[in-house]
């Protein structure tokens, strides 16, 4: 079971089957709902699916997760692996088949039942797996490795780079600096050429395992919900990206939690540098933190510093 949000689905399975049921969700939230005493749940994608005969999974917004959960799936299940994929067909697009069809000889598409809809793929092909891919930028010096799953792929996102252009701005400090919501950890690979103690934080396995690579060793990479497990008056400096979805749902609430829990994390006199979308309601929490400037904006995106009271 893949991507179970809430743990009901791999619940369900385990109540229909006399098989082992095995569930790996990429966001550690989700992992935590998997409750269920008889589903293992496994923290990796690739351990998830190796045996597998039959995998059930939520479809992901990205095309290039389920590339990767497809590729896996056909290169270490079993011989008749076969993948039941479901989503809401408001959220369906042609290209998943043809996504699917890359590992699988035959994909069908099940009919639609209230508003949602499944496809079927079986006869797993001889695929190369092609995940993490990985790309290097030359004007960064660096080479960014990306897992299906992880935000932007092997790209740098237009936000990122408007908040690299500004990372000279931050203060020295022998403390430790924490890259929230890492993604890909671009961001952190570069703290860390400047700073001695650099954290990369993500819920997600995808983004971890990219930020490990990416970053190389250089930087204690962890797979936390937010800042949850730093402790008060810790941190000297935040920078983050954060999230501005939750699944295909566009939801401010997770990086409101996290201004909230820097106030608590960061050390008096820390900073919280910040990009997000012009139009998001970020600002005026930023201020309640503490004195906040705009460093720069473009057509989107604000980049934002906050000196923690
Ligand atoms: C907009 S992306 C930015 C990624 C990367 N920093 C970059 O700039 O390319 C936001 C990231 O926040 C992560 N994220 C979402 N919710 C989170 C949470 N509760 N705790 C930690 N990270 C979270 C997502 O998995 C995603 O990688």
């Amino acid at each position: 079971m893949l991507d179970d949000a809430h743990g009901g689905l791999a619940a369900a399975l385990a109540d229909r089957t006399t098989s082992a049921v095995v569930a790996h969700s990429d966001s550690l939230v989700s992992e935590r709902r998997l409750t269920d005493p008889a589903v293992e749940v496994v923290p990796d994608l690739a351990s998830a699916l190796v045996g597998a005969q039959l995998v059930v999974l939520r479809l992901p917004k990205s095309l290039d997760a389920l590339d990767e959960m497809a590729r896996t799936a056909a290169q270490l299940g079993a011989e008749d692996v076969r993948l039941v994929a479901g989503g809401r067909t408001k959220h369906m697009t042609p290209s998943m088949n043809a996504v699917l069809a890359a590992s699988f000889e035959k994909v069908r598409a099940s009919l639609g039942r209230q508003k949602s809809r499944v496809l079927h793929a079986g006869v797993a092909k001889k695929v190369k797996q092609e995940w993490p891919r990985q790309r290097h930028h030359d004007d960064l010096g660096l080479t960014v490795h990306a897992h299906g799953a992880v935000f932007a792929g092997t790209r740098v996102d237009a936000g990122t780079a408007l908040l690299i252009s500004q990372l000279h701005q931050l203060t020295d400090t022998d403390g430790t600096v924490v890259d929230l919501g890492c993604g890909t950890g671009i961001l952190a690979a570069l703290l860390a050429r400047r700073f001695a103690h650099v954290t990369a934080i993500d819920v997600s396995a995808a983004a971890v395992a990219s930020a490990r690579l990416t970053t190389a060793g250089r930087v204690d990479v962890r797979r936390v919900d937010g800042l949850s497990e730093c402790a008060d008056a810790s941190i000297a400096t935040v920078v983050s990206n954060p999230p501005f979805h939750v699944g295909t749902t566009k939801d401010s609430t997770p990086t409101l939690d996290m201004i909230h829990d820097a106030g608590r994390v960061l050390l008096s006199g820390g900073e919280l540098l910040m990009v997000f979308n012009a139009h998001l309601p970020y600002l005026p929490r930023l201020k309640h933190l503490g004195p906040t400037d705009i460093l720069a904006r473009d057509k989107d995106y604000l980049v934002t510093r906050t000196i923690h009271d």
